[in-house]
């Protein structure tokens, strides 16, 4: 099997990626189950890049109940060893304000009930999976390098709340992740993280800020609220950015 430089999984409002060129469907039985759709496989500037739609193409698969194991497994066994997520979120501190792309380097994981490892399948060893740098550090670099040659502002570093889901976040939830620490909220970033650096795949997250998460807009606390209207006009333009982004990672 040929091996594959990048994959890409999307998130909410990301179901196809633009530039992917030849793309092939590739898709493998898990032991964990299926995963979310069949890989995209194809060429983005002449390296093989396969692009996965975490919630399936049709938005079909709420955060809670994405096959993250199936899904993280899949692209594995398709010979992938670097995995870029996009993630879609709400953005908490004045940094991450709606349509700024971001690169996190730390993650509190707030989910709960999901299939967070990949040790409970029948005869696995325990592992206790170094997690302390939750995100790979060269890839990380590589993203933010990337987005100097192509001019694409990201902001760097801050940390992810995720979150059950799938309805957004109260004010006082909200609240007690800026106490924690938390710059931007989504409901994907967990367990997918982990799981990957139990594979051993050198993963890192761009994050796409859909919207203020509640309360957080410097317009104060009467703001309108959040609709899925301004969360997916708002990834549609900062994803604007992803074709030259990606393609300058892929160029390095
Ligand atoms: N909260 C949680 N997840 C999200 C949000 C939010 O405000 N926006 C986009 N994904």
């Amino acid at each position: 099997m040929q091996p594959i430089d990048l994959a890409i999984i999307g998130g909410t409002g990301l179901y196809r990626l633009a530039g992917l060129e030849s793309p092939r469907e590739a898709s493998l039985p898990t032991p964990f189950g299926h995963a979310s759709a069949p890989a995209r496989v194809g060429t983005l500037a002449g390296r093989r890049v396969a692009f996965l739609a975490r919630h399936g193409e049709g938005h079909s698969v709420a955060p809670h109940r994405i096959n993250y194991r199936a899904n993280l497994h899949m692209l594995h066994a398709l010979g992938a060893r670097r995995v870029l997520a996009l993630n879609t979120v709400g953005g908490i501190t004045p940094r991450f304000a709606p349509r700024a792309l971001g690169v996190p380097d730390q993650i509190i994981d707030y989910t709960w009930g999901r299939e967070s490892t990949f040790c409970d399948a029948p005869g696995a060893a325990v592992q206790h999976a170094e997690f302390a740098e939750p995100y790979d550090a060269d890839l990380r670099a590589a993203l933010l390098r990337a987005g100097s040659d192509a001019g694409v502002e990201l902001v760097e570093g801050g940390c992810y709340a995720a979150t059950q889901g799938p309805r957004l976040e109260t004010r006082a939830e909200i609240s007690r992740l800026r106490r924690d620490g938390c710059d931007v909220v989504g409901m994907t970033g967990m367990p997918e993280a982990a799981l990957a650096r139990e594979l051993d795949l050198a993963y890192a997250c761009l994050v796409i800020v859909a919207n203020w998460a509640a309360g957080c807009d410097p317009a104060g606390r009467d703001a309108a609220p959040i609709t899925m209207d301004e969360v997916l006009g708002n990834v549609e333009a900062a994803s604007g950015l992803l074709p030259a982004l990606i393609e300058a990672l892929m160029q390095q």
